[in-house]
């Protein structure tokens, strides 16, 4: 009975009053694990009092300045602060709201940048697939994802696609198939001709899109490098993985050229857990650069939005990065994420588990589980089958909280689920979420053979 227009209009949302590290605790006092951090988001966890704090602090300073009139301290320290995060290269930070919105910018900043060099034929950009970077038309346009597409498609722009690393998926070549070595953008930025392709936009360590996928240790260098011969920016979608979630500020830091120098990307963009969760934040951080092109012209930025560089919402930002440091969360990330991947490896390898468990992956405090009808030719299941949508729900009946994703096998099949939880999870906390997912498996492989009537699920 409620008035609220919520996403899913076939469901019932639990209310959730009060949350508290990983935990989560409905009107009717149910407690949730929240294994996902809503969509990957909450890396620190529910509840910090301090973050709740500071957000009250600059809000009784100063709410609102619009971001063309004035400047205000906490917008300039983070700023300050992610610059710091990035020391190979001179980045300024344009913040916005949501990561679709950074990730809209950083795509108007790559055409711009080459408009105000008077280099007008770069319109192309090149994006991956299975790939996602958000749901306004330009991000959606860059993101492979059929059903979100599908409705919009006479709106959406032409984006080039290529193949994205997916080690699960790479087929006989692997690690040499064009997709995992990076051949495949020289062969799309040639096909497209190279005057006329503006930037390259890729997830660096794969989201949901991917499941967590890892790309092979030279293809980011291998990017760079083809970026800089034909003159295309690489912009670097960090919304998801930024801020710690894979074990390193950057998820691009997991990744070296062949001299052992960083990777950096012209562009950057970051929302999720740069916050936290606690207010709605994300940002565009582009080289000082490509600011300079841009600003030598003498013209401005075209991008305008109300709630850029809000104030409030870089204070929340602040005291999750200062929260993030004094804790030390990022190490953390890191090897309790090693013990996260190995427990759910663990938990997934034998009995009914194991029955639609196709892989298990991930860096840090990111993983997924891929589910499929036979683990010897990774057939996924049929899509009508909603297999992902049912371990969700059966996670969700046993008070665990899982993110869904579909389709990346081959763009209409595929199933798995995210688990990213607050890198505060404690072992007791991990034991919790491996038992519960263990539980949630084996329900959803009972819910599927009563579906299909078959004592095996890979005759499917
Ligand atoms: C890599 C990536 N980019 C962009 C987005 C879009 O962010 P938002 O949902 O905040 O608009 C997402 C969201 O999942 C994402 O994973």
């Amino acid at each position: 009975m409620s008035d609220v227009f919520y996403r899913k209009l076939h469901k019932q949302l639990p209310a959730i009053v009060k949350g508290e590290g990983v935990w989560l605790t409905d009107a009717a006092g149910k407690r949730y694990l929240d294994a996902s951090g809503g969509a990957m988001v909450c890396n620190i966890g529910h509840g910090v009092a301090e973050i709740a704090d500071a957000i009250a602090e600059q809000a009784r300073k100063i709410a609102y300045v619009n971001g063309t009139q004035f400047t205000s301290e906490p917008v300039e320290e983070l700023a300050t602060m992610l610059a710091a995060r990035a020391p190979w290269a001179s980045y300024k930070s344009y913040f916005l709201s949501s990561g679709s919105e950074a990730v809209e910018a950083a795509l108007k900043l790559a055409r711009q940048y080459h408009v105000e060099r008077g280099d007008l034929a770069r319109k192309t950009i090149i994006a991956r697939s299975p790939g996602y970077h958000g749901n306004t038309l330009l991000a959606l346009s860059a993101s492979a994802r059929e059903h979100y597409r599908r409705v919009y498609a006479p709106w959406l722009l032409d984006v080039v696609m290529i193949d994205a690393p997916y080690p699960y998926r790479a087929g006989p070549l692997g690690e040499a198939s064009p997709a995992m070595t990076g051949d495949a953008l020289e062969t799309a930025i040639l096909s497209a001709g190279p005057g006329n392709v503006a930037a390259f936009i890729a997830e660096p360590i794969g989201g949901s899109s991917t499941g967590a996928s890892v790309p092979p240790a030279g293809y980011y260098a291998r990017v760079r490098e083809i970026c800089d011969r034909f003159g295309v920016l690489f912009i670097a979608d960090e919304v998801l993985t930024g801020a710690g979630r894979t074990g390193k500020f950057f998820a691009l830091e997991h990744f070296r050229t062949r001299d052992g120098k960083p990777v950096v990307p012209d562009i950057i963009t970051l929302g999720k857990g740069l916050n936290g969760g606690y207010a709605a934040l994300s940002a565009v951080m582009a080289t000082s650069s490509v600011v300079e092109t841009i600003a030598k012209s003498g013209g401005d930025f075209q991008h305008a939005q109300t709630y850029s560089h809000h104030p409030v919402a870089a204070a929340a930002s602040i005291a999750t990065l200062k929260y993030i440091e004094r804790n030390g969360l990022i190490e953390r990330a890191a090897t309790m994420g090693a013990r996260l991947q190995q427990r759910l490896r663990d938990a997934t390898s034998s009995g009914d588990p194991a029955e639609l468990v196709g892989d298990v992956r991930g860096i840090g405090m990111l993983a997924a589980v891929e589910l499929v009808a036979d683990a010897q030719t990774k057939r996924p299941f049929p899509r009508d089958m909603k297999v992902a949508e049912t371990l969700v729900a059966s996670a969700l009946e046993r008070g665990l909280v899982l993110w869904p994703n579909v389709g990346h096998a081959d763009g209409h099949d595929g199933d798995l689920v995210m688990i990213a939880p607050a890198f505060t999870l404690t072992p007791s906390e991990l034991d919790e979420l491996c038992a519960r997912l263990k539980d949630a498996l084996a329900a959803c492989a009972s819910k599927l053979r009563n579906v299909v009537g078959r004592a095996k699920l890979g005759s499917i």
